[in-house]
């Protein structure tokens, strides 16, 4: 059977950087706080408007190709975990395949929030060892800037969101080269509304919202229940990393790198901590590009590869957990 491996990562940064101390422009905040609840000083924030997810994500594929040396015509699948979406539909994908110029290869989307890029590897997995596709592009981007609010009312979820885009190339490879090990993915809807965006959608669509003519409405901004979402993230988390272990007859001090979706540092390191795992071990980069929700597991891939600390070979773990809930992990020699 072919195994699936990583042939090339890349990411894009918008270049506007907001620090905490731009924000205690904006809203009642400081610094002290947001470093010591999530670790961030600073994350990206587009403020060019002809920046979109579908832009960014172009970005970060045409590095990922350029470093697995594959042309446009080599791919056969595309695969977009976002959010943010720039339409309500159609989805991102095929706007990343018009824009790149792709042959009329399948688009799909992924809405999976930070657990994304996770379940899309999963899919790119199973659909490269059934023999099905060569080479395909898995993308995580958002631009949550726009949605967030920017006031003392949404300052314990707009400080933690950065945009910014990521994308792996996945191709071919036979059995017994590196590649994918094993691969996990849940969910748990009972929690759906504990972190969500409500409207407009077809439960709360755009007449009944102008209708109510309320000044108080926010449906269209993120709700989410901190503390609950803290607590299941780090109980799950550390589940599904141990799962994919299970899965791939490893242990977690086989583990040469883990990157956890960067959602909160201290979520980072509470699952550090549950596998005694040392620094140099587990990769963080929330502390300057904040939450990047889908992106944020290549965003960190790319520039743990820059430092030197992901290498060729190594046994990379990756895990995430988000707003569904949903959450997963994936077990891999790089
Ligand atoms: N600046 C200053 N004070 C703030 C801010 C802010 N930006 N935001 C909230 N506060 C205040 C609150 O109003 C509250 O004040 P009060 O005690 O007077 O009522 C106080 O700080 C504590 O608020 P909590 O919400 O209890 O703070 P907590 O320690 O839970 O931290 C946080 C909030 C950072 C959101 C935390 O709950 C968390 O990280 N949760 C995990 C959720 C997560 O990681 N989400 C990321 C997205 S998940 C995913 O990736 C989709």
């Amino acid at each position: 059977m072919k195994r699936t491996v990583i042939k090339g990562v890349g990411s894009f940064l918008p270049e506007n950087v907001v620090t905490n101390a731009d924000l205690e422009k904006l809203m009642d905040t400081n610094d002290e706080w947001i470093q010591e609840r999530t670790g961030i000083k600073e994350r990206r924030w587009v403020n060019d408007p002809n920046e979109t997810t579908s832009t960014m994500a172009v970005k970060a594929s045409k590095k990922a190709m350029a470093v697995a040396g594959v042309e446009p015509d080599d791919i056969d699948f595309v695969i977009f975990a976002t959010l943010s979406p720039d339409y309500y539909f159609p989805g991102n994908g095929v706007l990343v395949q018009r824009d790149l110029g792709l042959k009329t290869v399948g688009a799909m989307d992924v809405r999976n929030q930070c657990s994304g890029f996770i379940y899309g590897l999963s899919v790119a997995d199973q659909f490269i060892k059934s023999g099905m596709y060569k080479n395909i592009l898995l993308i995580g981007s958002e631009l949550h800037s726009g949605a967030l609010e920017k006031t003392t009312n949404g300052r314990a979820v707009s400080v933690i969101f950065g945009d910014g885009a990521g994308a792996v190339i996945l191709s071919a490879a036979e059995d017994g080269e590196r590649g994918i090990l094993s691969t996990c993915m849940h969910s748990e809807g009972a929690f759906a509304e504990e972190l969500m965006i409500h409207g407009p959608s077809t439960t709360h669509w755009v007449d009944e919202i102008l209708a109510a003519d309320d000044p108080n409405e926010a449906s269209w901004r993120p709700h989410m229940n901190g503390n609950f979402v803290f607590k299941h993230a780090i109980t799950r988390m550390p589940e599904a990393i141990n799962e994919v272990l299970a899965k791939a007859g490893k242990n977690p001090e086989d583990i040469d790198l883990l990157i956890p979706h960067q959602a909160n540092l201290r979520i980072s390191s509470m699952v550090q901590r549950h596998f005694k795992m040392d620094d140099s071990k587990v990769f963080n980069n929330i502390q300057t590009v904040g939450n990047t929700t889908a992106g944020s597991i290549p965003i960190a891939m790319t520039q743990a590869i820059e430092e030197g600390k992901l290498k060729r070979g190594d046994l990379l773990c990756l895990a995430a957990f988000g707003s569904g809930f949903t959450w997963g992990a994936a077990l891999l020699e790089f």
